[in-house]
Parts: structure tokens; C-alpha cells; sequence
């Protein structure tokens, strides 16, 4: 998600730095933005010159301390609320420009926690993209009871005027709007084949050709991650107590296995 939102950013003309934990995590996060560049080439959708000029706009560092200057800055870590609200207290402290807009593109985590772990709670929000970024056009907008209406306009602004993003808004619940609706629909498909009812492929043909979607729901799991899927489940079900929210035993085995979706080349289906 993060080289994503990193790629789409480049792509709208902004200057982009990216942070990644270490040096070889930068260069293959670089090199994921790169190959999507280039598909955008063969596809016709970019030229060679704005592929170009879009990676000129990317910088890559390791250290958190070089985003003293940003004026905008997106979180897209892994989907974990210690780990988040760690870095979102780093931000603070570093980012300089107290009207700097903190987002966070986190799937389920209350926004109002990570902005109680600042001192600026009035500039943290929620900016949730989907993936993949360069291709689905919407962002979840997530206001707090403490965001401040201009960081709000800001953050609608970019992702409308600069990214070129549909925005919808939620309010500040675990899932907000759409992983609250398709969650429940991949843990229900994930139970469907725990039990035995159908095949992981009957369970996705049925989804594609019986209701048109792009793609089945456990296909979808896996590009999501099968870790990302168990995160936001656990938040939404500490949030709402719902057994629905709650990830069956399947999820759990798998994502205890290693085996995590496309990202780790085995989930549901296997990949090259
Ligand atoms: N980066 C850039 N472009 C990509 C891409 C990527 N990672 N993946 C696909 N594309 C582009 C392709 O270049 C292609 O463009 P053209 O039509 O211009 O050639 C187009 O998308 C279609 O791709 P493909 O032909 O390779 O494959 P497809 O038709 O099967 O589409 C898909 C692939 C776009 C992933 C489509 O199946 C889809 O939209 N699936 C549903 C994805 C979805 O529901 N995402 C939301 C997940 S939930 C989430 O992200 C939030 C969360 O918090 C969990």
C-alpha cells in the first residue's frame, strides 16, 4: 500500500519521500515503484517522460528524522495499533509545521488513537486508500472528534484535486465504511471453505461469475494478506464484539503458518 500511495503521489507531481525501516527495504520498495511505472508504460497509461519525471519526484531515506519539513505526511504501516501509535508519537515530535497533516492509511485502527498519541491530535486523520492504488480511484476519509476542520479541507483537497481520488467520509468506528461491509463477506468465505461447504475456487467463481466482481473473495484475501485481514478483524471485533467480526480458526493457522497471500507466494492459491 505504502509504495502505492508513494507511486500515486509521484504520479500527481508532488515531491515524494519515503520512509522504510532499512536501506534494503527502501531499495525494494523503489524497485516495486519502478516495475509499476514501467507497467504503466507498456500499458500505454504513462510515457517514458512521465515515468521519468514521476521517479525524479521519489526519495527514498531510513530515518524518520528527514521529514522535519513535510507539510503532508501518510503512515502506511503494518496494520498494528502499538506499532502505529509509536510512530505516529516519532511524527509528531519530528514533523516541524504544526499545520502539517498526519495521516494514516490504517484499514480498522480508530483514528483517535493514533492521535492521542500526539500532541497534535487536531492534525492526525484517517486517509485510507485500496488496493492497488494506482487503480482504485476511492479514499476513506476519517475524521476525529479532534481533527481540526482545515486539516480535514486539506486532506479532501489532496486526494480530490491532486490525486485525482473519489473521497467518502466515516466516522471514526473500527473498519470505517467499506472494511466494515467486506470483511465480514471474507471471514464468511473464509468459514465457507473451513467447513467444508465449497472449494476455494467454487467459493470465488460463484463471486465473479454470479455477481460480477472483479475478483472471488478469498483471491481478494490473499492480495489483501491474510495478516491484514486477521488485524482488522481483531480490531473490529474489539471494537463491536460482533461474532461475525471474529477470524476463524483457518485465519489464524494460515497466518501462523507464514502463509499470508500473494505477498509470501502462498495464502488461499499459490503464486510464482
Ligand atoms: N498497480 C498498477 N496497476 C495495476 C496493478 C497494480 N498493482 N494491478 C493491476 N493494475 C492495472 C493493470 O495495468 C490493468 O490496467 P489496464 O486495464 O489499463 O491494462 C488493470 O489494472 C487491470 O489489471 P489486470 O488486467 O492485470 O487484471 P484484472 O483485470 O484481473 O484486475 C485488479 C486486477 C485491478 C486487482 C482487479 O481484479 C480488482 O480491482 N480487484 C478487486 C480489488 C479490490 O477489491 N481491492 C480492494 C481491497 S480492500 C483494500 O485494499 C482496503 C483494505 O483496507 C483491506
Amino acid at each position: 500500500m505504502g509504495a502505492g500511495i508513494a507511486e500515486v503521489c509521484a504520479r500527481a507531481h508532488t515531491d515524494v519521500l519515503v520512509c522504510e525501516s532499512t536501506r534494503e527495504l527502501a531499495a525494494a520498495g523503489r524497485a516495486r515503484i519502478l516495475r509499476s511505472l514501467d507497467r504503466g508504460v507498456s500499458s500505454g497509461k504513462l510515457t517514458e517522460r512521465e515515468r521519468e519525471q514521476a521517479a525524479s519526484r521519489l526519495r527514498f531515506t531510513s530515518d524518520l528524522g528527514d521529514f522535519a519539513d513535510r507539510q503532508f505526511v501518510c503512515e502506511a504501516i503494518v496494520e498494528d495499533e502499538a506499532v502505529k501509535t509509536q510512530i505516529f508519537a516519532d511524527l509528531d515530535k519530528v514533523v516541524a509545521d504544526p499545520n502539517a497533516v498526519l495521516a494514516s492509511n490504517t484499514s480498522s485502527i480508530p483514528i483517535m488513537k493514533l492521535g492521542m498519541s500526539t500532541q497534535h491530535a487536531e492534525r492526525v486523520i484517517g486517509m485510507h486508500f485500496f488496493n492497488p492504488v494506482p487503480v482504485l480511484p476511492l479514499v476513506e476519509l476519517v475524521t476525529t472528534l479532534m481533527t481540526s476542520p482545515e486539516v480535514s479541507e486539506r486532506a479532501e483537497t489532496f486526494a480530490h484535486d491532486v490525486l485525482g481520488k473519489q473521497v467518502i467520509r466515516s466516522a471514526d468506528r473500527s473498519g470505517f465504511i467499506v472494511n466494515a461491509l467486506l470483511v465480514p463477506y471474507l471471514l464468511s468465505a473464509i468459514r465457507m471453505v473451513e467447513s467444508g461447504f465449497a472449494s476455494e475456487e467454487d467459493v470465488d467463481k460463484g463471486m465473479v461469475l454470479g455477481c460480477a466482481h472483479p475478483m472471488g473473495p478469498l483471491k481478494l484475501a490473499d492480495l489483501v494478506g491474510l495478516d491484514t485481514i486477521k488485524a482488522i478483524a481483531d480490531s473490529m471485533y474489539e471494537e463491536f464484539k460482533e461474532p461475525l467480526y471474529s477470524p476463524p480458526s483457518l485465519l489464524l493457522r494460515m497466518v501462523e503458518a507464514g502463509r499470508l497471500g500473494k505477498k509470501t507466494g502462498r495464502g488461499f492459491y499459490r503464486y510464482a
